[in-house]
């Protein structure tokens, strides 16, 4: 069995996929970390039993909100961590005590597209194959070893492709996730 951390500031649709994947597994997510008061992935954690923490950035240093971050996830015994729609730059200190086992999910092939509203700037730029990207985490934004793409054909409007990307995502984070797990593990369940 190995540990899952996730950390998250949005919706939470990414963490719900993973929570229920890895129930289907002998792995486990030990614990969300959230920076945004109030985001919904709080309330999906509620509702799923994972002990959740909010991790206030407000009015202090990035880099103690970031001790704080490391000591949770430490305590938790995290043995790897999944960033899910966390929308802050991790700092070089946080990238280089966890290097190897911080991985992101991005909604675009990546290098293409990386930073915000990544999915409507590719579809109003004409991009008819679109995609998601999985990597490992570095010191840039959405850079960092590629572990896996998917591509996802552009369809009829922005929301049908969003909601394509979305459920490409949530299958291809599950899968990377488990795998990187049972590696840590050492076996398969
Ligand atoms: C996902 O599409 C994820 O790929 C993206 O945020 C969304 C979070 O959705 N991440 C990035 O853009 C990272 N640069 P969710 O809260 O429903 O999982």
């Amino acid at each position: 069995m190995a540990k899952l951390a996730i950390l998250a500031s949005g919706s939470g649709s990414n963490f719900e996929a993973l929570t229920v994947a890895l129930r289907g597994s002998c792995h486990e997510v030990c614990l969300l970390l959230c920076d945004r008061p109030g985001a919904m992935v709080l309330e999906r954690a509620a509702r799923l039993e994972v002990p959740a923490r909010l991790i206030s950035y407000k009015g202090r240093p990035k880099n103690e909100a970031e001790s704080e971050l490391a000591e949770l996830l430490e305590e938790n015994g995290a043995d790897l961590i999944a960033l899910a729609g966390f929308m802050r730059l991790l700092g070089p200190e946080l990238v280089r005590r966890f290097r190897g086992r911080l991985v992101n999910i991005h909604p675009s092939l990546l290098p293409a597209w990386p930073g915000t509203h990544s999915i409507e700037r590719a579809f109003a730029a004409g991009d008819n194959e679109l995609g998601v990207t999985v990597h490992l985490v570095d010191e840039g934004m959405d850079t960092g070893p590629i572990l896996a793409q998917a591509r996802v054909p552009r369809q009829g409007d922005l929301a049908a492709t969003e909601a394509a990307i979305h459920a490409t995502e949530h299958l291809l984070y599950s899968d990377v996730i488990i795998k990187l797990l049972n590696n840590i593990a050492e076996k398969t369940c």
